[in-house]
């Protein structure tokens, strides 16, 4: 009995082990950069940065069948263009960048606050279709 319970106590102890291992990992993946003034011109892209991060917490709600406006990868640029949520001269007072980053602007879908930094430098870089 004894030994069994060591068994269970050593394969839990691994698996914890390589659990939180591979959690950090994708943390790491995952992270997003944070709103640096400074950052070099071009540093974050629309298609390969901002799409799939809109796609991963936007679009589940803002959906061409869903909330107005679709944040869908083939409409996603022309809709935040052509609705005007994007204020390329003062980019911190863009709506796109406020409703997801002020508790006051009452956003439906809440606080996004990673997609705030990604999108607030994106735009402080012209909000280009990059
Ligand atoms: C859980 C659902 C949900 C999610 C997820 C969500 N939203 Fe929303 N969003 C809403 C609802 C509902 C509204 C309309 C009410 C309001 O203005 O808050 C809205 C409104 C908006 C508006 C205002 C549009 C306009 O023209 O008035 C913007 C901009 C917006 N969301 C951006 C985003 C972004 C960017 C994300 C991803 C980071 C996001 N939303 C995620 C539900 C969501």
């Amino acid at each position: 009995m004894k030994r069994i319970l060591f068994f269970c106590m050593i394969t839990c102890g691994v698996a914890m082990l390589f659990s939180s291992c591979e959690k950090s990992v994708i943390d790491l993946g995952s992270s997003k950069k944070a709103y640096d003034p400074g950052a070099p011109i071009d540093s974050v892209k629309f298609n390969t940065e901002v799409l799939p991060d809109l796609d991963a917490n936007c679009t589940a709600c803002h959906s061409a069948t869903g909330q107005f406006p679709s944040f869908e990868e083939d409409v996603a640029y022309t809709n935040i263009i052509s609705n005007g949520l994007v204020n390329t001269a003062s980019p911190a007072e863009s709506i796109i960048y406020v409703k997801i980053t002020s508790s006051t602007a009452g956003h439906g879908g809440g606080l996004h606050p990673a997609t705030g930094d990604l999108l607030l430098q994106w735009i402080s870089q012209g909000a280009k279709n990059n």
